[in-house]
């Protein structure tokens, strides 16, 4: 049987676009033909192009023209008005997270320090539903690009939930590191805040996920989150901050700590960190306390490879795991990272849902797990994270769309 064709197109040239674009070429039952790419300048457009042998697309309408998918791979300022382009010509939108955000005023003095969070939740809210209402119209899908979802940690955890019908009571987890490579990142009005949204997303809706797997299993209904309460600090920023070189501290306007506790409408349980300040590698779990079972998730780092190292530049070209500041001494090797963090599992599931014509509704069975309503809970318990921060931590209702 010859496999489905699948025609492709990439806006970014970046950290994001690299990886997606791997994992199409990988995609097993999809024939995926990358078009090409667009990006914001013509140099990184054409470099891009020419190292995969791809066509550089100095315009994004061109490249909508030939596709059927777009991965959009771009700060998260531009996700919003360039997921609804590809929705009007029902091309469906591979979106990285976070979906999308409140940017600002629009104003070149915006800080985010000083912004009204009640103004941005309001914000962030109408972005999404401009975005749902463009899926709406539209016969294409928004596939809400969260790899966590799609971990193998992850997915094992979704099926002992639904063979043990196990109820959640607590998870608690984390994303963070020493800091984001993205230029994008430490401006508010570019990547929509600080690391709640630019890292807490992930564990965030890792947590969100599994409730809904839970509420689907137990009862045929998502559990969806119903209030957050949430603090945020500037660490790096602090006047007393000793700099020693070792993480990242020219951000602008946004936070590099974030902790958040939802509530669900059961009543149960989540608490997530995310920072950008842990030195030693990427730090991703997720911990499950469920009334029949435990289970730790360690996306990264995870012991299933160690390596000892005497000599740093013996590993000069050898990849050893994200944002590992030496690779002298013990480390905990990746021996395929991008797996563990399920990169490759999502753009597969998504192709085959693309080429199967499969819903993304939440009745499981080939539906797509990561869709626009998981990604919309994530922004608005975030927004919402934001105002109840800026009450100290004042307990605050998730507006559900
Ligand atoms: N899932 C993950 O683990 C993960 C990791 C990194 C980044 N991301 C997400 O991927 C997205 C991109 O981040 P990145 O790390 O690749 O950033 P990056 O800075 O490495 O790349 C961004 C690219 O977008 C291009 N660009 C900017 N504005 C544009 C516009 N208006 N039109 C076309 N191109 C434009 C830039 O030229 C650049 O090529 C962000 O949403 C980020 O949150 C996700």
């Amino acid at each position: 049987m010859s496999k489905a064709k699948v025609r492709t197109g990439i806006v970014g040239a970046g950290f994001a676009a690299t990886f997606h674009y791997q994992a199409a070429l990988r995609v097993p039952g999809v024939d995926v033909e990358v078009v090409g790419v667009h990006s914001r300048t013509q140099a990184s457009t054409d470099s891009f192009a020419q190292a995969r042998g791809i066509q550089a697309f100095p315009d994004l309408e061109p490249l909508l023209a030939q596709i059927d998918v777009l991965h959009v791979c771009i700060p998260p300022e531009q996700h919003e008005r360039v997921a609804i382009e590809a929705l009007k010509r029902d091309i469906h939108p591979i979106v990285e997270k976070p979906l999308t955000g409140y940017f600002g005023d629009g104003g070149d003095n915006f800080d985010g320090r000083e912004a009204s969070m009640v103004e941005a939740r309001a914000g962030a809210l109408a972005s999404i539903e401009r975005m749902l209402a463009a899926e709406a119209a539209s016969k294409a899908r928004i596939l809400y690009a969260e790899n966590w979802v799609y971990a193998p940690t992850i997915q094992k955890e979704r099926e002992i939930l639904e063979k043990t019908k196990g109820q959640i009571l607590w998870m608690h987890g984390e994303e963070a590191h020493s800091g984001s490579h993205a230029p994008s990142y430490g401006h508010w009005h570019l990547a929509g805040g600080g690391a709640m949204i630019g890292k807490g997303c992930h564990p965030l809706t890792a947590a969100l996920y599994l409730k809904r797997v839970e509420g689907r299993a137990r009862f045929g209904a998502p559990i969806r989150p119903a209030t957050v309460t949430a603090r945020t600090h500037a660490l790096t920023q602090l006047p007393n901050f000793v700099d020693t070189g070792h993480i990242r501290a020219d951000y602008v306007d946004i936070e590099d700590f974030a902790m958040t506790h939802v509530t669900f409408q059961d009543g149960t349980i989540a608490t997530l960190f995310a920072s950008d300040i842990v030195l030693g590698g990427v730090h991703n779990w997720l911990e499950v306390c469920a009334g029949n079972h435990r289970t730790i998730c360690n996306l990264n780092p995870s012991n299933q490879m160690q390596t000892y190292n005497p000599v740093d530049s013996q590993f000069d070209d050898i990849y050893v795991v994200e944002k590992i500041g030496t690779k002298q001494g013990w480390a905990m090797t990746a021996p395929d990272e991008d797996f563990s963090h399920g990169f490759p599992q999502e753009i597969e599931a998504f192709y085959g849902a693309v080429a199967a014509g499969e819903g993304d509704g939440d009745g499981g069975g080939g539906e797509i797990e990561s869709n626009s309503g998981l990604a919309a809970d994530c922004i608005a318990t975030i927004y919402s994270g934001y105002v109840s921060a800026a009450n100290g931590g004042a307990e605050e209702a998730v507006t559900l769309l």
